[in-house]
C-alpha cells in the first residue's frame, strides 16, 4: 500500500492496481499542490461533509466515473450532483473490487453549507481502508476517545493517520494517547499547518511519539510512503 500526502487530510492510496482518494481537499487548500484534473482514481472516500474534507469530490468523482463513498445523508447530497454513490454508515463495511472500506466512529460534527442551506452530513466517522494485507486508520476528523482502544484491538492497523492540528480536532498531546490505543506501529500526522489556528510543530509531535516506540511519519506534501 502506498500512501501519497496532498495536505491537510486528504490522502492518495494505492495497491494492487487501485487507488482511492479520502478527503480531497485540494481547491483551496494552500498545500496540495496537485490539481483535481490530475487525479486518477476508482473511488472518492469522505470521512464527513465539511468543505476542508469534501473538496473536489465531485468533480473527482465525475472525472473519473468512479463512486463516492460516504457517509449515507453525504452520499445522497452527492446524489444531487449526478456521481456514483455508495452510501454506508458508521460499523458497516464493504469489500469493493480491490480494497476494503469500514466505518468507524468520530467524534465531531458534519454538515454542508450551499448558499443558505444547511444539510445534515450524516455522522462524521473514520475509514478502516484495507488493501491486500495492508490496513490504513485515517481517523477523519475527532476527537480522542475511549472506543479508539477497541478499534485498536479489534484491527490490525499497520498506519494511522490522525488530526494533530487541535482547535477543531484532537491535537498533538491527544494524538499521542490515540497513537497508543489503536496499537499504530506508524503514524501519518493530518491536519495541521493549513491554516493559522491549526499550526502545530510536527517533529516535536514526532519525538513524542518516538518516546512510545511509535514511528511518526511527517510527510511533505505529494511524499509517499509504502507500507
Ligand atoms: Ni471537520
Ligand atoms: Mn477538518
Amino acid at each position: 500500500m502506498k500512501i501519497t500526502y496532498l495536505g491537510h487530510s486528504a490522502l492518495l492510496v494505492e495497491g494492487g492496481g487501485k487507488s482511492v482518494i479520502i478527503d480531497p481537499f485540494l481547491t483551496g487548500n494552500p498545500n496540495s499542490g496537485v490539481k483535481p484534473a490530475d487525479i486518477k482514481v476508482d473511488a472518492v472516500l469522505l470521512t464527513h461533509a465539511h468543505g476542508d474534507h469534501f473538496g473536489d469530490c465531485i468533480g473527482i468523482a465525475k472525472a473519473n466515473d468512479c463512486p463516492v463513498v460516504a457517509p449515507v445523508e453525504l452520499a445522497n447530497y452527492c446524489m444531487e450532483h449526478d456521481v456514483k454513490t455508495v452510501g454506508m454508515n458508521i460499523g458497516g463495511s464493504h469489500q469493493f473490487d480491490g480494497f476494503k472500506v469500514k466505518y468507524t466512529l468520530a467524534f465531531h460534527s458534519s454538515s454542508l453549507t450551499v448558499g443558505d442551506r444547511v444539510i445534515y452530513g450524516g455522522e462524521p466517522a473514520g475509514i478502516l481502508l484495507t488493501m491486500g494485507d495492508k490496513t490504513l486508520y485515517h481517523a477523519g476528523d475527532t476527537a480522542l476517545f475511549g472506543d479508539m482502544k477497541i478499534i485498536g484491538e479489534l484491527n490490525q492497523i499497520d498506519l494511522a493517520a490522525l488530526p494533530i492540528g487541535d482547535f477543531f480536532t484532537m491535537g498533538p498531546d491527544d494524538a499521542v494517547i490515540a497513537a497508543k490505543w489503536v496499537q499504530a506501529p506508524k503514524v501519518l500526522p493530518l491536519h495541521y499547518n493549513t491554516f493559522p489556528a491549526i499550526e502545530q510543530d510536527v517533529e516535536a509531535f514526532c519525538d513524542k511519539l518516538k518516546e512510545q516506540g511509535i514511528e511518526g511519519i511527517p510527510l511533505q506534501n505529494r511524499e509517499s510512503v509504502e507500507i
